[in-house]
């Protein structure tokens, strides 16, 4: 019954039963007083406002769902969701919970000798790497390593999968993809909108444990990570985690934290909360490939606009022409969505006109395909096939809480800003004299 059924899994079921591949039951197991028939109008309502709705799709959604009521506490929900369950053989469990019933939940499954199944475990994955190496290990007891999916949506997404198939496709990318043309990368993940009624559960978390452990970091992996040696797709999720482990614990001195002005007095925030909705932060990996070249990341909530953009600079060339401003260096762009998924180089060519001039310009790839599932439908159904690629491995996750452990704490200075702009303004001092973060979108697509 929580806002991530509403806005993505019921969507996901939706285009599935849409695809006929929603071929088994659907059970809600939730603590609000339901029963099948409001738990349906409730499904109903979530993808009626999602748009797009196939009418007989959802009502093959709505007769394959059913709901259970119960508290995740208590014993004899289990036992009514095993009675429910009937003779299903390996169904999967899907925890769109808050995280801190994880353990509990998983464990309630067992004592009714229901984990032979699998299991979707929503992020964050504890919240520091103990927290995390305990739930793991409370997991583990339950469910084998290999029927347990780390979700991470990031890595369902076409335009993420991109960012590595682009550059291991090409090969005119490999030999400049490293730190002896690469002066710096950008990622930015912006969003208009604030914690939309999530207070509860967001402030518990903030940017860096709601996005930046997980999402960020998987898009920088892809961004860095090495070829994958030898055959089959386990390969990639080991190369993944390399990059994982190549990078250096983030300096708490190289860290901005923000906050929307008027969320302490959001639904469910604590008043006083120091939670961080923006965070910037500074990342160097330790390898070969990518040593002394920063990956400046930011996040936040109630910015200037929603979008998710990549942007990986090259060193400048040297200074041929006499030109009064030689403009901006070469650069890569991936707009990552969620509206405009597009690829592309920035380049300069010479300005009509007499002078040996230049300006620069982009040739763009833009609207690329989406694909025709959105992340969430991919990767359940992934998880149905039993195929991990793409969910996060538990390695690179402990490896991951390593890389922000030392930002975790609420010690560092959380700065006000203002809705509708681009964070607080150390966040721009970080990068001032790097060529200052670049907006999403300012670029060659109309
Ligand atoms: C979720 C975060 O994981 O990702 C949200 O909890 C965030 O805070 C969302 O808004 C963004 O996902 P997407 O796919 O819309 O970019």
């Amino acid at each position: 019954t929580g806002d991530l059924a509403r806005k993505k899994i019921f969507p996901a079921l939706h285009s599935m039963a849409r695809r006929g591949r929603l071929t088994m039951p659907v059970i809600g197991v939730a603590s609000s007083a339901l029963d099948r028939e409001a738990f349906r109008r409730r499904v109903c309502e979530s993808v009626q406002e999602h748009g797009d709705v196939d009418t007989q799709a959802l009502a093959r959604l709505s007769a394959a769902l059913q709901y259970v009521q119960g508290n995740y506490r208590d014993h004899k929900t289990f036992e009514r969701l095993a009675e429910t369950l009937g003779g299903a053989q390996r169904p999967l469990y899907y925890l769109a919970i808050p995280p801190d019933l994880f353990a509990t939940v998983v464990e309630g499954l067992g004592r009714v000798g229901r984990a032979a199944g699998k299991v979707i475990v929503e992020k964050p994955f504890g919240r520091d790497v103990a927290s995390a190496r305990t739930l793991n290990s409370a997991l583990t007891r339950v469910f084998d390593d290999a029927s347990i999916f780390r979700i991470d949506h990031y890595l369902g997404k076409e335009a993420v999968q991109n960012l590595m198939y682009f550059r291991f496709a090409n090969a005119v990318f490999e030999p400049v993809w490293n730190r002896h043309y690469v002066e710096r990368v950008q990622v930015t993940m912006a969003e208009t909108f604030g914690i939309e009624g999530r207070g509860s559960f967001y402030d518990g978390v903030g940017a860096i444990r709601d996005v930046v452990q997980n999402h960020m970091l998987q898009v920088v992996a892809n961004l860095a990570m090495e070829p994958p040696a030898g055959e089959g797709l386990e390969r990639l999720r080991d190369e993944r985690v390399k990059v994982f482990r190549a990078m250096r614990p983030v300096d708490p001195a190289r860290l901005v934290r923000g906050q929307y002005r008027g969320y302490a007095a959001e639904p469910g925030v604590k008043p006083g909360s120091r939670t961080e909705t923006f965070a910037a932060l500074e990342l160097y990996l330790d390898s070969w490939r990518w040593h002394g070249v920063p990956f400046y990341i930011r996040a936040g909530k109630c910015l200037a606009a929603t979008a998710t953009e990549v942007l990986v600079e090259f060193r400048r060339a040297p200074r041929v022409f006499d030109e009064a401003d030689p403009g901006r260096p070469n650069h890569v762009r991936f707009g990552l969505g969620p509206d405009r998924l597009m690829i592309a180089l920035g380049a300069r060519t010479k300005a009509p006109g007499p002078a040996l001039t230049g300006r620069d310009v982009e040739l763009a790839v833009c609207d690329l395909e989406g694909g025709e599932a959105d992340a969430y439908e991919r990767l359940i159904g992934d998880a149905l096939k039993g195929d991990a690629t793409l969910f996060a491995r538990w390695d690179g996750v402990e490896a991951a809480w390593r890389v922000v452990e030392p930002v975790l704490s609420l010690d560092t200075p959380v700065h006000e800003y203002e809705r509708g702009g681009w964070g607080p303004s150390a966040a721009d001092d970080m990068l001032r004299g790097a060529g200052g973060w670049r907006p999403p979108m300012d670029a060659a697509c109309p």
